[in-house]
């Protein structure tokens, strides 16, 4: 069964249309990757799945329906969310945004904290820092191990490597990797990077203009020229 199922996914802002009949699947363990250009409606797609944003249509999580639900209960159903501008108190240290995120799950604390400091030894480091002081590198571990407190089964993360330099993207690719190979994660990515999300994902999703317009493989997708010359630099 697949873990997330998505179908015929619709949602507004006022009489605006951000997502248009979306369809999709994930399956346990894997990494999937939505891609497209600013104004795709990537953020948007995640924001549904977290039940940020009112939607039509179908969400349902290990088979359970979760459509309409609150995004409160999307995080004890076990999605963990890394929005796009990381959303963390600035004025607050590491540790206590990493904390947040643990809310629902107290009685992990411990053990989740532990796999964050491995995961990201420099957090470990800099536990006392406020995160108004670090840099998007740094601010992006912070917001991936906040959605890691909630001991998520799925992982969603929107553009983990927007405005990063290329050795910090490659940093987050890699952890992205360990998440899913070590600790069996399952992981949707949003990116306008397609090279990036072909690094990490074994299924693609183009999304334009809310549209799902393509999808399939990293393989499938390259052979379509027209696709390949607008998101992949071929
Ligand atoms: N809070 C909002 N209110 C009104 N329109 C929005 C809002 N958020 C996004 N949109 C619109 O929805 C569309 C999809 O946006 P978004 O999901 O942010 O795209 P992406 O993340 O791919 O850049 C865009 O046209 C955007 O202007
Ligand atoms: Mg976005």
């Amino acid at each position: 069964m697949s873990l997330i199922k998505i179908d015929d996914l619709c949602a507004f802002y006022g009489k605006a249309q951000a997502l248009s009949n979306v369809s999709l699947h994930v399956e346990p363990g894997e990494t999937i990757a939505i891609v497209g250009a600013n104004g795709a409606g990537k953020s948007t797609l995640l924001d549904c799945i977290m039940g940020l944003v009112k939607t039509t249509g179908q969400i349902t999580l290990d088979g359970e329906d979760i459509t309409g639900r609150k995004p409160g209960y999307m995080v004890r159903a076990g999605i963990g969310y890394a929005p796009e501008r990381f959303n963390l108190f600035p004025h607050m240290t590491v540790r206590d945004n990493l904390l947040v995120g643990a809310y629902t799950a107290r009685d992990d604390i411990d053990k989740n904290m532990e796999a964050v400091h491995r995961l990201f030894p420099r957090l470990a480091e800099r536990e006392a820092q406020e995160t108004s002081t670090q840099s998007g590198g740094e601010r992006q571990m912070v917001s991936l191990g906040r959605a890691l407190m909630s001991s998520p089964k799925i992982l969603l993360v929107d553009e983990p490597t927007i405005g990063l330099a290329p050795k910090v993207c490659a940093e987050i690719a890699e952890v992205l990797k360990r998440l899913s190979a070590e600790l069996g994660l399952t992981v949707i990515i949003t990116e306008q990077n397609a090279n990036f999300a072909l690094s990490l994902a074994s299924r693609l999703y183009v999304l334009e203009g809310g549209h799902v317009t393509a999808t399939g493989t990293a393989e499938e997708l390259a052979k379509d020229d027209q696709l390949a010359k607008s998101y992949f630099g071929a």
